[in-house]
């Protein structure tokens, strides 16, 4: 179905799914809440934009165990394509739920979903992935996964309320570079990692199309400009952060203690939305908060230091650099890798050579069906098996809830601090202490688990 569907016609595919669902539920083989492994993952969507769209059908093409029995969204056109995607593999037809803002509580009271990713935009993923482990399921967020302070705070205490999986949909840790150098850090191949440098930086002004991700079809703010208007922190940490706090064991023996930021004015997003909508125009009065360039350097209680950079509106082309510093050694994305002792002094040497010693195995394993699948040239394959594995499996995930609180705490901190001329604002620790004890949640789900 095409044409926009109205409310009668959303309750109609409700009342069909509803069979699909009943026997879906009649195959499954365990209950939501059950503890033992299962063949099946059945995963329920909230938010069918483009990246949810996305997620649905590489869960649904690639991974034969996945069963889809419900997916919701507030508009019936996205609902009506995530059943499609869905029924274009053969699989019975999900539920569609597209009655308003809370509809998706309806589709958690089901009892045939184990998990349900959360797609929305970045505002609701907190609020409603506790909701889902309230309901008694496991929740995977999309990034950036929390947005304030306060939702970094509920999904740590939900996760421990309800003894749910919360993972992290952040898929940049499983990059084939980033799982390397992950590797070479377990060997000690760059000694001890002291600095680190990451980025997001994204161009979201203006696409191809002579469209915007900022502004929606009637001209008002979508949930990326809400990123700009409401705030001016860095908002969207999680893509450069995860990895190199992977690198750096953030919560596992170390932790972000402080940080300071910095940022230009905001210049750029008005400039182009007055050239594109006019100077009287609703876009060219939104308010714009957040800089065109942010710098946050986030301290760890160990020592370290990591440099983070965000923009989403500099005229540029999208980059998220990488850069790690240790004392035997040096891996900059931009420039190559040097190893104290390994080819001539002062001389980067090109990455591939590394890769050839030290790619992870998943990547050699599976890097050529990944990059076919696509996805980031095709580490979100890695993170999508991950979140099946942890369902099938009920094993806690790599990226968590601790982490994800981590890295979003830099959001209302690194606000504080700008605020402040720079000053250094203390990050809370989510795990009340157990990041000391490096190990504590590591298990399968770790891609260095049994080969360090
Ligand atoms: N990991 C990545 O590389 C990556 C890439 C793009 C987007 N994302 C993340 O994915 C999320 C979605 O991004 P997008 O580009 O698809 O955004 P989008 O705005 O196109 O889609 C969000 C969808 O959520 C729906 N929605 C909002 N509130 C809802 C509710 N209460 N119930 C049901 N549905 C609701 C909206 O109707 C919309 O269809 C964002 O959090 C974004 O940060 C991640």
């Amino acid at each position: 179905m095409s044409e926009r569907i109205d409310r009668r016609d959303c309750l109609r595919i409700g009342a069909t799914g509803l069979l699909a669902g009943a026997a879906i539920s009649g195959n499954a083989v365990r209950s939501a809440t059950g503890d033992h492994a299962s063949e099946i993952a059945r995963i329920g969507f909230v938010g069918l934009g483009g990246r949810g769209r996305w997620l649905l059908d590489c869960l649904v093409v690639h991974f034969p165990n996945v069963q889809i029995p419900a997916v919701c969204d507030l508009i019936p056109d996205r609902v009506q394509a995530g059943i499609d995607i869905v029924q274009r593999t053969s699989r019975p037809a999900p539920v569609g739920y597209c009655q308003g803002e809370y509809e998706y509580r309806s589709m958690l009271q089901r009892d045939d979903l184990d998990a349900v990713v959360v797609a929305t935009g970045v505002q609701k993923l907190a609020p409603i992935s506790c909701d889902v482990m309230k309901a008694g399921k496991h929740a995977a967020a999309e990034v950036t996964g929390a947005y304030t302070l306060d939702d970094c705070w509920a999904i740590v205490e939900e996760k421990e309320r309800s003894g749910k999986n919360y993972m992290l949909l952040e898929q940049c840790c499983y990059d084939d570079l980033n799982l390397m150098v992950l590797g070479m850090v377990k060997r000690g191949i760059f000694g001890e990692p002291y600095y680190a440098e990451c980025s997001y930086i994204h161009d979201l002004k203006d696409d191809d199309k002579n469209q915007t991700y900022f502004v929606t079809p009637d001209g008002k703010q979508t949930w990326r400009t809400r990123l700009m208007t409401e705030g001016h922190g860095s908002s969207y940490g999680p893509h450069g952060l995860a990895s190199v706090a992977k690198w750096m064991d953030i919560n596992e023996g170390d932790r972000f203690d402080y940080c300071t930021a910095m940022m230009s004015d905001p210049r750029e997003l008005h400039g182009q939305l007055v050239e594109q909508y006019g100077a009287d125009s609703p876009p060219a009065r939104f308010a714009v908060q957040t800089g065109d360039f942010l710098t946050t350097l986030i301290r760890t209680v160990q020592g370290r230091m990591i440099r983070l950079d965000y923009a989403l509106t500099a005229t540029r082309p999208y980059s998220r650099y990488y850069l790690l510093q240790g004392t035997q050694g040096c891996l900059d994305d931009r420039y190559g890798c040097y190893i104290r002792g390994d080819g001539p002094l002062h001389t980067w040497q090109p990455i591939e050579n590394y890769m050839k010693k030290y790619r992870h195995p998943w990547w050699i394993e599976g890097g050529e069906n990944a990059t076919k699948v696509g996805g980031h040239g095709g580490m979100d394959y890695f993170c999508l098996r991950e979140l099946v594995q942890m369902i099938t499996d009920n094993h806690a995930p790599w990226v968590d809830c601790y982490d994800c609180a981590a890295y979003n705490a830099i959001n209302h901190c690194s606000q504080i601090s700008i605020d402040r001329k720079g000053a250094g604002v203390e990050i809370p620790d989510f795990t009340h202490g157990r990041w000391k004890t490096a190990g504590w949640r590591k298990g399968p789900q770790d891609p260095m688990f049994g080969i360090e």
